[in-house]
């Protein structure tokens, strides 16, 4: 039996799941908006997102993709469920499920996509090797995250209230070698959608065996 990371408990945004996209919606969404379409993902597409949350996103897919959303949180999932009602969005499913466990076949899906997510998660070496192993050879991965800041002195700020986002469910110091370190992709874009953004969109290509 391999050894399993213990699971994020996810409180801080299941209490205040109510609340999560008045305070949240104007820091990510647009960002999360502008990635999904310039992805250009092809009719039939698999798409994965995990820690889908409030499901911010879910308006951002083409209808002609099949997305699964999963999230630890079975309040941010009931956000997102109503959303998906609201909105008829018939091609999006929910399961509420821990991505530090994923509940799916190896090379399951086209494209795997987690926002704001590898700085909650108590182990990102676990969760990148979880959403790789579900992720199909030559398929993508789609992450924006803040990662360190290459700035130094925005760095020290973040590690100085590194403390204090504990508290709140999320670290500060994750780097970006760090991230990308113990799987086998290949990085095709890293960018910033605006000079001093804190966050960064990263798309990838899960290897195929041969390279
Ligand atoms: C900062 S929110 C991001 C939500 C959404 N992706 C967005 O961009 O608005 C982090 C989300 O990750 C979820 N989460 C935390 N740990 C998780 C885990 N181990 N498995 C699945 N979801 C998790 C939380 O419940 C929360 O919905």
């Amino acid at each position: 039996m391999p050894t399993l990371a213990p699971p994020h408990k996810s409180l801080f945004y299941h209490r205040l799941s109510s609340w999560y996209e008045t305070f949240f919606s104007p820091f990510f969404m647009a960002r999360i908006h502008a990635t999904v379409p310039a992805l250009n993902m092809p009719a039939g597409s698999r798409v994965l997102e995990v820690g889908v949350g409030t499901g911010l996103s879910l308006n951002a897919y083409p209808h002609n993709v099949q997305v699964t959303g999963v999230d630890l949180s079975a309040a941010m999932l009931e956000h997102a469920q109503q959303k998906i009602e609201r909105d008829g969005l018939h091609h999006i499913t929910l399961q509420q499920m821990d991505a530090m466990n994923l509940e799916f076949p190896d090379n399951s899906f086209d494209y795997v996509m987690a926002f704001h997510l590898v700085s909650v998660v108590p182990d990102c070496d676990r969760l990148m090797q979880q959403i790789t192993r579900v992720c199909k050879p030559g398929g993508k991965l789609v992450i924006i995250n803040h990662l360190r800041s290459e700035r130094q002195w925005v760095a020290r700020a973040m590690d100085t209230i590194s403390p204090v986002t504990h508290l709140f469910g999320w670290r500060t110091t994750l780097s970006y070698e760090e991230l990308i370190r113990p799987v086998p992709i290949q990085v095709l874009r890293r960018y910033k959608t605006s000079p001093r953004s804190l966050f960064t969109v990263l798309i990838a290509e899960k290897l195929k065996q041969e390279e």
